[in-house]
């Protein structure tokens, strides 16, 4: 069927249904008015019909919006997951938990987008939304319509709820430029490279490495010198996880931890939320905040700040509010410590695969002569930057992520069959962007896209 003659049939579909419906209540009204005296099946029925009909009056409503949508902004329809259920979408909900509990949901979307040339429509549990791997689109998404693309739904919920309100992760528009240009000042080079500090906590990390050859969990320590790292950044003061915390400390770390697991989970239930009440949840989020307001505390009742490099008192420079303050802390905290120790494991677990790579760091790592590395020189190591890149292509901290559309909206790429048409998105719709699949695109990358190849970045520029 031709895409005017679909939008026809669903826009006749949908008056047919909106007129029956829009009679129905009217003839209720009059019957009820003149005092009728009809059997209760003669009185409800009609009505009773209307009611089944409200969902397949929004639904086309919604499908005639989409079309119309298409043909005026020159689009093609995008292709979509074959369900058996296509209401409530439990077929792919059921493939999804079993492959989330295998570790392999971004194996299974990977898969799905290839198959799908790039873009998909799916239903989750009853909701349309999009998925994509198309770097137009990511561009698009972040960057040439960022206005029309807010952070909101679960992405939003997840940051409120573990984070607080004004984190820069939960905010838009004229906040989110508000909330950067608070943080930006603690971003100034020299404050990002205070390699002292950093070098600190990887003694410390490096004193806690078994040397008798024994087995050893480095990512649980690679996330404890990330805490011990952040936290020094940002309050100056440290956890100590690795050395010799104190139990605010290890209360602040187990709270975060447990936050952070489990808040999308929480977020998925919505309103439901409210009849699953998750104690352990609210005293975490209160011992994370307390942790934090401790510290601004003693920070504002300082008359002079005695380290220059501290987030936290450039946070508190700006005129920020303490709420604001504390909300930022937790969002840096969080930004800055999971995607590194997570960089890092990755980075560790190739190295043990690789000799070859390791052999070539060494031999670059050589020529300091065991000096310590400037933050210039540290720069200039050529082949550990091209390493940390290709680490950050195949295992991105942030393997996938998720806008809502504002607005109606245009996407560059996956429309028609081949997805390379423009696809006109509907209001409100959810669209995963999953960096896992971009970063494995042949077409993009070449045929050696899944392999831990360093040297790709002598000659790749990312467009
Ligand atoms: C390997 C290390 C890192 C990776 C892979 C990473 C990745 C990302 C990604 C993908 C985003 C975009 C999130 C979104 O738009 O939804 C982001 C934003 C952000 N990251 Fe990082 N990050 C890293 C390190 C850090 C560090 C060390 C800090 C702070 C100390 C930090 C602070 C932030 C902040 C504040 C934002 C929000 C920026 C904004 O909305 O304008 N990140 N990061």
């Amino acid at each position: 069927m031709s895409l005017i003659v679909s939008e026809i049939a669903a826009f006749v579909g949908a008056a047919l249904a909106g007129t029956y419906i829009a009679w129905s209540v009217l003839e209720r009204i009059v019957l009820v008015a003149a005092n009728e005296h009809l059997t209760p099946f003669a009185s409800y029925s009609s009505l009773g019909v209307a009611i089944v009909l409200v969902p397949v009056f929004a639904l086309l409503r919604r499908n005639h919006h989409y079309l119309r949508g298409t043909r005026v902004n020159g689009c093609k329809l995008a292709n979509v997951y074959p369900h058996r259920d296509p209401i409530l979408g439990l077929d792919i909900l059921r493939i999804s938990v079993k492959a989330l509990k295998e570790y392999k949901l971004l194996e299974l979307w990977d898969k799905l987008l290839n198959t799908y040339n790039g873009t998909y429509w799916f239903s989750s549990t009853g909701q349309w939304m999009l998925i994509t791997s198309e770097p137009e689109n990511f561009k698009t998404l972040l960057s040439t319509r960022f206005e029309d693309w807010p952070m909101k739904s679960l992405r939003q919920q997840v940051s409120i709820l573990t984070l607080g309100p004004y984190s820069i992760f939960a905010v838009n528009g004229p906040e989110w430029q508000h909330t950067r240009a608070m943080i930006r000042p603690s971003f100034v080079r020299n404050q990002i490279a205070d390699l002292e500090c950093t070098d600190r906590h990887v003694e410390n990390f490096l004193a806690r490495l078994p040397r008798d050859g024994s087995k050893f969990d480095m990512d649980k320590l690679l996330y404890h010198f990330t805490m011990d790292v952040s936290t020094d950044f940002m309050f100056g003061y440290s956890t100590s996880i690795l050395t010799s915390p104190t139990k605010e400390s290890l209360e602040f770390m187990t709270a975060f931890d447990y936050l952070l697991t489990t808040s999308t989970n929480r977020a998925r239930l919505g309103w439901l939320a409210l009849l699953k009440p998750d104690k352990k949840f609210d005293e975490y989020v209160k011992i994370t905040q307390q942790f934090v307001d401790h510290h601004v505390s003693q920070a504002l009742a300082q008359e002079k700040m005695e380290r220059p490099y501290i987030f936290m008192n450039e946070i508190i420079k700006s005129g920020a509010s303490h709420r604001e303050v504390r909300d930022q802390l937790l969002s840096l905290i969080l930004g800055g410590r999971d995607t590194s120790a997570s960089t890092m494991s990755s980075l560790f677990w190739v190295l043990a695969r690789r000799p070859d790579v390791l052999k070539k760091l060494r031999e670059e790592i050589a020529e300091l002569e065991g000096r310590k590395p400037t933050w210039e020189e540290l720069k200039n190591l050529k082949y550990l930057n091209m390493v940390l890149k290709e680490t950050l292509r195949l295992y991105a901290a942030v393997a996938s992520n998720m806008r809502t559309a504002e607005r109606d909206t245009v996407l560059p790429k996956g429309g028609g069959p081949d997805g390379q048409s423009p696809l006109f998105v509907p209001k409100g719709t959810d669209c995963r962007f999953t960096t896992y699949s971009l970063h494995r695109r042949k077409d993009y990358w070449g045929d050696d896209a899944d392999e831990f190849r360093p040297e790709r970045w002598e000659t790749h520029r990312p467009g």
